[in-house]
């Protein structure tokens, strides 16, 4: 079994058999050629064919993450190698991530903190004001699992929420007065706050575009803790400079674990470093999960969570 040596914290929180031997492997070396059924990745490892050729008795791969992007289907599917993901253990917490992301662009955080640290101030009427966020409208991308424990979030914040999704969720709708709207463009039109949660894919990358931005309303925020390649960043850079959009909350990036200058140079990007599902418990729900999917897969036995 090969197994991320990241995730090794972890490894007392699950019954490992006897007869399964792990090999640790950090995420910064190569997979080694080897008989090992399985695979236990982070998501900044790519499984492609050239990855899966060097493990030729390879049954399952347990990917250590809701998102896999980084695995090349087509190439699993062609050797009948199952893959496993983190679907539901991390909902909440990434959920009450994105809130953070919300709360501190829409308020200014990044500014608001240089001030306090290092600047000269006064309580003044019309220091760094921020967006008020009842009666505002928040536009969901994606209304999947993390989408909608995002939505429900926003009731208390009175926000009204509506959503954009192939699929109708009709229970969603239901719940907290969600409104389906078919068309990204007219969600962009309407949202005070965009907040992304579709899966990366070849449909999805780039998703968001000079053009989208430009279609977003004025002084709007866009949050993003799906992943990076949705949003064309020179885009967002230049959408953020020039204050059509207030501000951006950005827990991912395109080329991870680098975030480009420009937005490192912005007051009004929020930028954490892929934290959405980083707390104490849900990490290792993730870990456990992930394990019992690659006991199953190696036994020959159904896994929890296909991809
Ligand atoms: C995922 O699981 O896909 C997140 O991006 C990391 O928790």
């Amino acid at each position: 079994m090969l197994v991320a040596e990241e995730v090794r914290d972890f490894l007392p929180h699950v019954e490992v058999p006897a007869d399964v031997e792990i090999v640790w492997l950090p995420a910064s070396q190569p997979v080694p050629e080897g008989d090992h059924a399985g695979l236990l990745p982070l998501l900044s490892r790519r499984i492609d064919a050239e990855l899966l050729d060097r493990l030729p008795d390879l049954k399952v791969v347990a990917n250590y993450a809701v998102g896999y992007d980084n695995v090349d289907l087509d190439a699993v599917r062609a050797r009948k190698v199952l893959v496993s993901n983190t679907p539901d253990v991390l909902t909440e917490a990434t959920a009450d991530l994105t809130w953070a992301l919300i709360l501190a662009a829409c308020r200014r955080f990044p500014e608001a903190m240089e001030v306090a640290r290092h600047g000269r101030w006064g309580w003044q009427p019309t220091l760094l004001l921020g967006m008020e966020m009842r009666g505002r409208c928040l536009g969901l991308l994606g209304a999947g699992r993390i989408g909608q424990a995002v939505g429900r979030r926003a009731l208390p914040f009175g926000l009204e929420v509506v959503y954009w999704d192939r699929q109708p969720q009709p229970e969603f709708e239901a719940e907290i007065g969600a409104r389906r709207i078919e068309s990204l463009t007219d969600i962009l039109a309407v949202s005070d706050i965009v907040s992304i949660h579709v899966q990366l894919s070849e449909e999805t990358a780039g998703l968001i575009g000079r053009d989208e931005l430009a279609g977003m309303k004025d002084g709007a925020v866009l949050v993003n803790t799906a992943r990076g390649g949705i949003i064309d960043e020179e885009a967002l850079c230049e959408a953020l400079e020039s204050g059509k959009l207030l501000g951006a909350g950005l827990d991912v990036y395109e080329g991870e674990p680098n975030i480009r200058e420009c937005l490192k140079q912005l007051p009004n990007a929020v930028l954490l470093p892929h934290i959405g599902s980083a707390t104490d418990v849900t990490r290792r729900k993730m870990f456990e999960l992930a394990w019992a999917n690659l006991m199953n897969g190696v036994r020959g036995e159904p896994l929890i969570t296909p991809v």
